[in-house]
Formats: structure tokens, C-alpha cells, sequence
């Protein structure tokens, strides 16, 4: 089976372009938090995004399946999956801190096809379709060129657990803080990933993230040169949760740190 990956790509640009003006608007009038857990949130923001989404995405490709993270998810029956983040970065959105993005990966026969990942306080726009090169508001991206882990701007996040797993996370991230030119923790992974798919990362390293998280961005990185892995070196899977992602230079300087 084949699809028509112009007419996904379009379609999915203009869903996360319309989702993320969506948020955008709506973080300017009354925004309603709920807890999932003791720091993981979900505003009404979230909700609103992923009712478009969706809606959006069944009225146009009604026969895939799909995985959200707010709770939609549909039995495998489709080749098609889509993999969807209404809003990265909730905790940031919550606080008005803008640094958060809508993110739309889909998978066809398990693997990454195409990625879209919209930030609308920056109004940019990253796509990454298989086979191209990917792109930042049309202009071709590719990862950095630094050499090594001293020189190197990283980006990492904690997970959710944090409060009842502070110790490896927390050495991992002072392990990184006194070897590399700096470390950030900026709130949304997709946008941490996109930030190596376009050089402005060399490394990012993050555990607990979920498929929604680097369905999208973590393809758009590996598009643009970025190697992936596991902590060990081990291939990367969307569906286990430890992401390590590099310009690929310093990779082995960084499984070293995360070696311990
Ligand atoms: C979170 C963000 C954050 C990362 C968390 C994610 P959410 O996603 O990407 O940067 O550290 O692990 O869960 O909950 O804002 O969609
Ligand atoms: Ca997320
Ligand atoms: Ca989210």
C-alpha cells in the first residue's frame, strides 16, 4: 500500500498551524488547569487542541488509527498511524512562558513517514517528510557541526516522576552541567529536538517521554542528520522511554556521561 504524502504533508501543515494559533489565542483569555498528577498537567487549552486535531485529521483521513496524548486512542487496524501532541510544553503554557508547540507525527507500518512541529510564539514551522530534507519555514535544516562535548549547548527535560526519582535524573544533569558550554531545560522536548534537527542544540538526552513527544520532532532531527539512540547506544525506539539525540560528533562523549 501507498499513500499520498503531498496530500498528508499539506493536510498536517495546516492543522498545526491552525491548532497552534489556537492555543495561542486561547492562553490569552482564561486558561483552567487540571492535574494528571502532582506536576503533570492538562488545561482546557490542551482539550480544545486535540478536538481540532483529531476532528480534523478523521474528516480528512478517516481510515487511520490514531494515539493522543490526551487519551484518544484507536484500535491498530490502519498502516497509518498518527501520533499527536495538542500542546508540548503545558507546564510552560500554564505559566504563559512561551515556549511550547503543537506536534504531529505519523507512522506508516511502524515507522516515522512524517513529522510537523509548529511553534506560534516564534511562528515556526518545522517539516520533515521521508526521503527530503527536512525544513524550518521552508529553508533546508541539518544538524550542527560541533566537535566536542565541552563546546556543546545541550537541552534535556525531567520526567514526570521526578519528585519520587530525583537521584539518577539529577546526577545525569549536574554530570552534563560541568562538562558541557551549557545546559537547558526549556520545558518542551519537541522543540529541544527541533532545536538539533536545526543546530541550535548539539545534544539532548530526556527519560519518560512518550511516542507523542519525539513522533514528530525526533524524525524531523534524524532527517537532518541527528543520530538517536539509547542511553546505551542502542537503537532508538519511539515507544521506550530514553532519548539521547546528537549532531552525532558527540555522541559517544555523551553515552559516556550517561554511562555514569
Ligand atoms: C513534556 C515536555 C517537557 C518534558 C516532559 C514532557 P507535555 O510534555 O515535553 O519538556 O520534559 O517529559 O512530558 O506534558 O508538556 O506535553
Ligand atoms: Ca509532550
Ligand atoms: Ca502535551
Amino acid at each position: 500500500m501507498q499513500i499520498d504524502i503531498d496530500r498528508y504533508e499539506k493536510a498536517t501543515i495546516e492543522i498545526a498551524i491552525e491548532a497552534g494559533q489556537l492555543i495561542k489565542r486561547l492562553r490569552a483569555s482564561d486558561v483552567s488547569v487540571k492535574y494528571k498528577g502532582p506536576v503533570d498537567l492538562v488545561t482546557t487549552a490542551d482539550i480544545r487542541s486535540q478536538e481540532f486535531i483529531i476532528g480534523a485529521l478523521k474528516a480528512e483521513f478517516p481510515e487511520d488509527d490514531i494515539m493522543a496524548e490526551e487519551g484518544e486512542n484507536t484500535a491498530a487496524t490502519s498502516p497509518c498511524l498518527w501520533l499527536i501532541d495538542p500542546i508540548d510544553g503545558t507546564t510552560n503554557y500554564s505559566h504563559a512562558y512561551p515556549v511550547y508547540c503543537v506536534s504531529i507525527g505519523l507512522f506508516f507500518e511502524g515507522r516515522p513517514i512524517l513529522g510537523v512541529v509548529y511553534d506560534p510564539n516564534l511562528d515556526e514551522l518545522f517539516v520533515g517528510v521521508g526521503g527530503s530534507k527536512p525544513q524550518l519555514n521552508g529553508e533546508e535544516i541539518k544538524v550542527s557541526e560541533t566537535e566536542k562535548l565541552s563546546d556543546s549547548l545541550l537541552a534535556t527535560g525531567f520526567p514526570y516522576n521526578i519528585r519520587e526519582e530525583p537521584e539518577i535524573v539529577l546526577k545525569q544533569f549536574c554530570d552534563f552541567a560541568v562538562r558541557a558550554q551549557g545546559v537547558r531545560r526549556a520545558g518542551a522536548a519537541a522543540l529541544d529536538l527541533c532545536g538539533i534537527a536545526c543546530g541550535r542544540i548539539d545534544g539532548f538526552w530526556e527519560t519518560g517521554l512518550k511516542p507523542w513527544d519525539t513522533a514528530a520532532a525526533g524524525f524531523i532531527a534524524e532527517l537532518a542528520g541527528a543520530v538517536a539512540s539509547k542511553y546505551s547506544g542502542d537503537a532508538f525506539d519511539h515507544f521506550f522511554p530514553q532519548a539521547l539525540f546528537s549532531n552525532g560528533k558527540i555522541h559517544r562523549e555523551m553515552i559516556e556521561v550517561l554511562r555514569g
